[in-house]
């Protein structure tokens, strides 16, 4: 009998509904084949939760992710929430969700389907073939650390400040994940950090090259991070496996996606440590956002979010097969010339969202007929 896994579904906001029922759709397929039994949950995270509940995440939302064996998310947040309080902003609530699983590494894997070399923003031969793999740290750095805050001034003016902080076991930890992809890839990490400005990420240097003794195979190389974002349009294909810290894997993940064609095309697993039992907390998301401007319009592309259904199997269930067609499946509809507005070119033809899942669930069928 096919294994059952609880999953907990938290669409979000804007296009996140959409292309969270197109992994629905996928998922159903699966049932359907007998690969596999799903056990979902749905509830609220973000703007849609403020509205319900006036607040982006309950803490019963934090206990069903906890015990599900993974959790899939749209995307949150929306300009009709840009004027509730900071504190309780839809992007709140996935920081918090973050922090509250412990799901310290995110993994975005940046790829460029052939078939989508020209709609790309850079040179076709920049970035054929490429295949990099962005670890950025996802529970620390100055997204999380204290003090944090705006205060006013005896003249009136205001003081803002955040604090970027880390410590040896943050950066081990995060630092052995990228070491070991690594090895799993092509044997080369490149740690990017502003060692040149700030003592922390100095110390994030320094940690790095105390745990490389312990990878001799792999190369290791830092990079500054301004360096890095030029290096990255310029020649991506230098890079096998980069880590970094919270905000600046953030920002190089967004530059990384345009080398992909699309921002619409990154999926990403955050992962949280293993228990005991060989268990961990795990969060898939796309790297896209809510893009209110065509949520409800049935033109967002779904495949992002596929591609991150795609890396729960791999990295929760072991389901490398599956993980494998699905993402061949993505690959051949992109080579049918099928796209999405996102990255429509010319002579291709364009599709909705669910057309473009019908015809992911068909490639499906055809693998395992
Ligand atoms: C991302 C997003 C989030 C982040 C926002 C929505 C809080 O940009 O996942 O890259 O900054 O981490
Ligand atoms: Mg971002």
């Amino acid at each position: 009998m096919a294994a059952i896994k609880k999953i907990l579904m938290l669409p979000g906001d804007g296009i996140g509904p959409e292309v969270v029922e197109e992994v629905r759709r996928v998922m159903g397929w699966m049932e359907k084949r007998g690969l596999i039994s799903f056990e979902l949950e749905e509830d609220l995270i973000g703007g849609s939760c403020i509205d319900e509940y006036g607040v982006p995440l309950r803490s019963e939302t934090i206990g069903l992710a906890k015990s599900a064996d993974a959790v899939l998310l749209g995307a949150v947040g929306g300009p009709k929430w840009d004027n509730v309080a900071f504190d309780v902003r839809p992007e709140a609530g996935l920081l918090e969700m973050r922090k509250e699983l412990g799901l310290f590494a995110n993994l975005r894997p940046a790829v460029v389907f052939d078939a989508l070399a020209d709609s790309s923003s850079l040179k076709r031969e920049v970035i054929l073939g490429l295949n990099i793999l962005i670890v950025r740290e996802l529970t620390g750095g100055i997204y999380f650390g204290e003090p944090r805050g705006v205060e006013t001034l005896p003249d009136g003016g205001r003081r803002g400040y955040n604090t970027l902080v880390y410590t040896t076991d943050e950066v081990h930890r995060i630092g052995r994940v990228g070491f070991e992809l690594a090895l799993k890839r092509n044997g080369r990490l490149c740690s990017v950090d502003k060692a040149n400005v700030l003592e922390c990420t100095r110390m994030w240097r320094e940690e790095i090259n105390r745990i490389a003794e312990d990878f001799p195979s792999v190369e290791l190389s830092h990079m500054l991070v301004d360096n890095a974002a030029m290096q990255i349009v310029r020649d991506p294909q230098q890079f096998d496996v980069i880590v970094t810290t919270n905000m600046f894997g953030d920002i190089l993940s967004d530059a990384a996606s345009m080398a992909t064609g699309s921002l619409g095309m990154l999926p990403s697993a955050s992962l949280g440590s293993l228990d005991n039992s060989g268990n961990r907390n795990a969060l898939y998301e796309p790297v896209h956002g809510t893009a209110p401007d065509i949520a409800g319009q049935g033109k967002a592309n779904p495949l992002a979010m596929v591609l991150s259904f795609a890396m729960m199997l791999r990295y929760s269930f072991n389901m490398d097969e599956v993980a494998d067609s699905i993402e061949h499946s993505v690959e051949s509809v992109l080579n049918l010339g099928l796209r999405t507005r996102d990255i429509m070119t010319e002579g291709k033809t364009c599709v909705s969202t669910s057309a473009m899942g019908d015809a992911v669930i068909a490639a499906l069928e055809k693998l395992y007929k």
